[in-house]
């Protein structure tokens, strides 16, 4: 395949994310020791991208700190900031001025959070050979009422888009990767707030242009949920998706430089353990990311959880289905369930333990 452009959007607030994405932008997050962006762009890479434009907004000037050029990542990168967010197709019109390709080339637009295991070369494969305009992957998944609905007829031509509607035809979904011929995001209005979702896409159906579905069950994730951004670290960690970007061997948990798990720790199920982090002896850890230089202590039993860097999770505590910020602190025998957040720098105070026989 000839070299191929890609479009990244990696705009957006993030917001179901706070609080770790008050300081760094979603797909700037540590996942599997790396930022978010890396899984991506390696994959992007291995299938023929060559040259990459972000579509940056918020938090912007952040970006170009941690790819630079691109040449670390055998890539060339480009950086279009929008000074106010423009959704995403204004985001991907204002972006294409950075682009080379001519107008009946194929052009890769990428949401800045999905993992995902598809063959994005048969994807513009197909695109091609059925010169569409666009061409959507799809997945399918169980609850299909948070995403965009995506029904295709016998020939894979799609013929409806249907945003977030509590009653689903098919649960096939959009899974946020899209070829477009360049000429067709030329066509986008510039320097409007657009969004491909609502108007771009349903606007093509309607007007007949062909817009073509590539579905595909392969390993698939938006990690836009503090649960879901847990599971795609933990995933890559324990190899089931492959990611030339994973800092380490696939397997129970990844240590980061100067990371310290006493012997008697338990740590695995994809637990990050963060550059200079430490487990004491007694705790036990799965499934979770550990952010550098926290500290876990004595017996305490993190699960399914972020804990933020320079934070504490003092002895005893138990955390499940949490994300703790930065430098925040849970005092001993605290307990924190079921998507509890808190806020960077805060302090829990210590829990008295209560024992059976003082009931
Ligand atoms: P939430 O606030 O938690 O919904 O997350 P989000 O801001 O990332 O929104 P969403 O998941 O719907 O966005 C999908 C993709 O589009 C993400 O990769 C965002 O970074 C990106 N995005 C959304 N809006 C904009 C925008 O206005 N400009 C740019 N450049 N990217 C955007």
């Amino acid at each position: 395949m000839p070299d191929l452009e890609a479009i990244l959007l990696v705009g957006g607030q993030g917001t179901r994310l706070r609080p770790l994405t008050l300081g760094t932008p979603k797909p700037l997050l540590p996942t599997a020791g790396v930022p978010f962006l890396a899984h991506q762009l390696a994959r992007a890479r291995s299938f023929g991208v060559r040259r990459i434009v972000f579509a940056t907004s918020y938090k912007a000037a952040m970006f170009e700190p941690v790819f630079g050029d691109g040449a670390a990542f055998g890539l060339s990168i480009e950086y279009m900031t929008e000074e106010t967010p423009l959704g995403t197709g204004g985001a991907i019109r204002n972006a294409a001025q950075a682009l080379g390709s001519p107008p009946d080339a194929p052009v890769l637009v990428l949401n800045g959070d999905i993992l995902s295991g598809h063959d994005i070369g048969d994807q513009v494969r197909t695109h091609v050979a059925g010169q569409a305009a666009v061409t959507l992957h799809l997945t399918e998944v169980d609850d299909p009422t948070r995403f965009g609905c995506v029904p295709t007829d016998g020939d894979g031509r799609v013929t409806a888009f249907l945003e977030k509607t509590p009653d689903p035809v098919t649960n096939r979904i959009n899974a946020g990767c899209y070829v477009f011929t360049r000429s067709v995001i030329d066509a986008i209005p510039e320097g409007e707030v657009v969004s491909v979702e609502r108007q771009t896409f349903p606007g093509l159906i309607e007007s007949g242009a062909l817009v073509l579905g590539y579905a595909d069950r392969t390993y698939w994730l938006d990690v836009g949920t503090p649960a879901a951004f847990v599971k795609g670290s933990r995933d890559l960690v324990l190899g089931r998706l492959a990611s030339p970007a994973l800092p380490g061997p696939a397997g129970e948990r990844l240590l980061l430089a100067g990371a310290e798990v006493a012997p008697e720790a338990e740590v695995g199920g994809g637990t990050v353990v963060g550059a200079g982090a430490r487990v004491f002896a007694g705790a036990s850890v799965s499934g979770s990311i550990l952010l550098d230089g926290c500290v876990v202590e004595e017996g305490a039993v993190v699960s399914d959880s972020v804990v933020g860097a320079g934070a504490r999770v003092c002895a005893g505590a138990v955390l499940r289905d949490a994300m703790v910020g930065d430098r925040a602190v849970v005092g001993c025998h605290n307990e924190l369930q079921a998507g509890a957040r808190i806020w960077p720098e805060v302090e829990l105070p210590a829990r008295a333990v209560r024992f059976s026989s003082d009931v």
